[in-house]
């Protein structure tokens, strides 16, 4: 049964579970060739999807279309005929910032409810070493009978696209594979060479290709730390960090890496799992955790510098009115999810600043409903105290220095988080 299905990519028939950022674009590549169904237990994006929509911005209508094998559906029993799984869950943190796993386990039983003896479950949720195997596997061997390497097996292939990145699209990025056997490796791996034109690699384990992705999101994490950190010396010392980065970045092994609020739902989040687990088995991650404590912290160091500047500048702060320009968590991309702008905002708030919130990109309702904040339709001239240039939106780029000051009153504080602007257009960068 291993062998054949090994050979036998072109039977795969797919079923891919949760369509967000990471599993449309797949459905839509595995839908150009093989018969694949995207299934989401959210009715509305499946409505959405079916109606040629994809509001993440990451599949064209076009690309929707040409995936002539693809079908979705909000109702578990399409994925019966399947016997490739593709878990594409999201893996959020807890309050207490520890993995939050409902969702895997409820793909898993969504899974294990439907599985044949054969079939192959492959998650690309980031996870930390050995989840795949010790949280997701039980719980399919729990719900369908069956038993893992001898009645089904699974695989783990991380995902490695960047929301908005039209460059750097799925199929143009090295894709990492595995599987339970051997076998099952050359099958995950030779199922992802149908769609990956960049080639794969093919890792020795699960447990090898999931601390893979791990490290990668937590490597740059810790790296935005250090210069975050730096930026805070820096800022007590009264020298540009963009200029002292400038000037370091001029000698060829220096990293090109840039101070930031780090936000989103990969690098502020993936290095949770895996301090989760080296805590379990008795290591504490000094490091990765000073690097979360700093990352963290950016957004109130920005406000505690916007408010340090404007009190120099003799601007009264309780009851000033700032704009905050973008709110999603990275440039050109409407993803609001684990957006640190939010930080910063609510560390004005705590000084009594009034904040007024504009994203050309940002999806109203979200903002809303996750964040409580009503974004502006429209910029008004003349109006701030200061304004807080937060997200690289290229709308803003496009604006430019005076654009963004006329939005301020006279003397009004410019401060580019993002360093979009040249030095001598504003009043404080990051
Ligand atoms: N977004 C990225 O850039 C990125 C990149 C690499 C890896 N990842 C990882 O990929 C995983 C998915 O991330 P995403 O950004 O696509 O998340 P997402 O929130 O955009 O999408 C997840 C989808 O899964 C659906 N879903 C949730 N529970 C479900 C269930 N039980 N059954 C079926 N559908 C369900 C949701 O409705 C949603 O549509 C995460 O582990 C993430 O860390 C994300």
């Amino acid at each position: 049964m291993t062998a054949q299905l090994g050979e036998r990519v072109g039977d795969a028939r797919i079923g891919i579970i949760g369509l967000g950022y990471v599993g449309l674009p797949l459905a839509v590549e595995f839908g150009r060739h093989l018969p694949t169904v995207g299934f989401d237990i959210n009715v509305k994006r499946i409505e959405e999807l079916a109606a040629g929509e994809d509001h993440t911005l990451e599949v064209e209508p076009a690309e929707l279309a040409e995936a002539r094998h693809l079908r979705f559906s909000a109702d578990a029993e399409a994925l019966r005929d399947c016997n490739v799984y593709i878990v594409t869950v999201p893996t959020p943190i807890d309050a207490s910032k520890r993995p939050d796993f409902a969702p895997l386990l409820a793909a898993s039983r969504t899974v294990g409810a439907t599985l044949q003896r054969g079939d192959v479950v492959i998650f690309e949720s980031t996870v930390y070493p050995g989840a795949t195997e010790e949280v997701c596997v039980p719980t399919i061997e729990k719900v369908s009978g069956l038993r893992y390497n001898v009645d089904f097996y699974a695989g783990y292939s991380p995902e490695r696209i960047n929301p908005g990145d039209r460059e750097h699209r799925l199929p143009d990025i090295v894709k990492v594979t595995s599987g339970s056997t051997p076998e099952i490796a050359d099958f995950v791996d030779t199922l992802y060479r149908r769609i990956i034109r960049a080639g794969t690699h093919k890792a020795s384990s699960i447990r090898v290709a999931e601390a893979a992705k791990v490290i990668e999101n937590t490597q740059r994490d810790l790296n935005i730390a250090l210069i975050n950190e730096l930026a805070q010396i820096f800022s007590r010392l009264g020298i540009d960090t963009v200029e002292v980065l400038e000037a370091a970045g001029t000698k060829w092994n220096f990293l090109p890496f840039r101070p930031g609020l780090v936000g989103g739902h990969c690098i502020g989040v993936d290095p949770y799992y895996l301090t989760h687990k080296a805590q379990e088995i008795g290591y504490h991650p000094d490091v990765i955790l000073a690097g979360r404590r700093i990352n963290d912290g950016m957004g109130e160091h920005v406000a505690l510098r916007l408010v340090r500047l404007m009190t120099n500048k003799r601007i009264h702060v309780v009851d000033s009115r700032v704009l905050v320009l973008g709110l999603t968590f990275k440039e050109n991309c409407p993803d609001l999810r684990n957006t640190r702008v939010v930080d910063v905002i609510a560390a004005l708030r705590d000084f009594g600043v009034s904040v007024d919130v504009y994203d050309p990109w940002g999806n109203r309702e979200q903002a809303h409903d996750e964040y409580g904040l009503d974004l502006l339709d429209s910029l008004a001239e003349g109006v701030y105290d200061a304004i807080v240039l937060a997200v690289a939106h290229r709308d803003f780029v496009e604006m430019g220095g005076a654009a963004i000051r006329r939005l301020g009153k006279p003397g009004a504080v410019l401060f580019d988080v993002k360093n979009i602007l040249p030095r001598h257009e504003v009043d404080e960068r990051l």
